[in-house]
């Protein structure tokens, strides 16, 4: 039995978002999405479209995600690889060499973006439609 685990906002859920967690699902058994709360982003000077229940909402009725649980702070990833006994934690590139001291606790992944999508660049072309 493999555990995944991977976090993100996951704002305006979209086909990057999509094929990420669908890579991410097919290298173990079970995906565990730390989804962003409001007040983490407000922290990371993030903001969303969407709120973090209805983030979390859409998740949970991805068929790769077995289980969403709240990103509260910079330092749980840890803590929550032991507690749901982790075996590979992942995230896309754009993070590449950010997370490698969880190399300690379990496997550490990087996989290549979807290109030419990201929730920034759909709000972009939302604003442009509404021109
Ligand atoms: N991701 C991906 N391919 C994309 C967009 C995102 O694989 N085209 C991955 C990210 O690398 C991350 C996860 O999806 O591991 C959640 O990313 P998130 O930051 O929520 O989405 P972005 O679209 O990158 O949002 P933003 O434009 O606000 O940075």
């Amino acid at each position: 039995m493999k555990t995944v685990l991977t976090y993100g906002t996951f704002d305006l859920f979209h086909l990057g978002h999509v094929r990420l967690l669908r890579r991410l699902a097919a290298l173990g058994d079970e995906l565990i999405v730390g989804c962003s709360t409001d007040e983490f982003n407000h922290l990371k000077n993030k903001k969303s479209a969407m709120s973090f229940e209805h983030r979390m909402e859409i998740l949970e009725a991805c068929r790769y995600v077995t289980k969403v649980i709240p990103e509260r702070d910079w330092d749980q990833k840890q803590i929550d690889i032991e507690r749901e006994n982790v075996d590979i934690f992942g995230m896309g590139d754009d993070w590449k060499g950010k997370f490698d001291h969880l190399k300690e606790f379990c496997e550490v992944v990087y996989l290549p973006r979807t290109e030419d999508i990201s929730t920034s660049l759909l709000v972009n072309e939302i604003k442009s439609l509404q021109r």
